[in-house]
């Protein structure tokens, strides 16, 4: 699968590791940054992964601040992005199948590697349920 990632300086460490693992289980990646632990603007970042998915170049896109929270707030900005907040397995599952998240953020200062990987590896198998959810990713996407 092709997956954008991007960071600010607060998650770049974990951006790298989650880069490395993912290029080797096969994936196809694409980082748009950052490149440092140099400070940097986290909104810069979470719309050019946003942008990235919402035009078809990438099927999912996976961003990192010190929290996740910052840079998930930017990408939901871009229409057609629904972004989750990566914190536990279960409702990593559900941003999946209730919510159809097209991408993920994970917060570099709070959240391991290993957990990391388990949360992208959930997002990733888990199939969105659709139904009584169509209607409501619907009106996210309207908005
Ligand atoms: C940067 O210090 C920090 O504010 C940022 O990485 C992020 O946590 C914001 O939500």
């Amino acid at each position: 699968m092709k997956i954008v990632l991007a960071s600010d300086h607060g998650g770049y460490q974990l951006k790298e590791s989650v880069k490395a693992a993912l290029a080797a289980q096969g994936h196809e990646i694409a980082d748009l940054g950052t490149d440092s632990e140099a400070s940097v603007d986290y909104p810069i970042y979470g719309k050019a992964a946003a942008e990235y998915v919402a035009s078809g170049k990438a099927e999912r896109g996976i961003v990192f601040c010190g929290t996740g929270i910052g840079i998930s707030i930017a990408a939901n900005k871009v229409h057609g992005i629904r972004c989750a907040v990566a914190m536990d397995d279960e409702c990593v599952r559900l941003a999946s199948a209730h919510n159809h998240a097209n991408m993920l953020a994970i917060g570099g200062r709070f959240v391991d590697v290993e957990d990391a990987l388990r949360y992208i590896d959930i997002w990733l198998a888990t199939p969105w349920d659709g139904g009584r959810h169509d209607n409501r990713t619907a009106m996210l996407d309207d908005m």
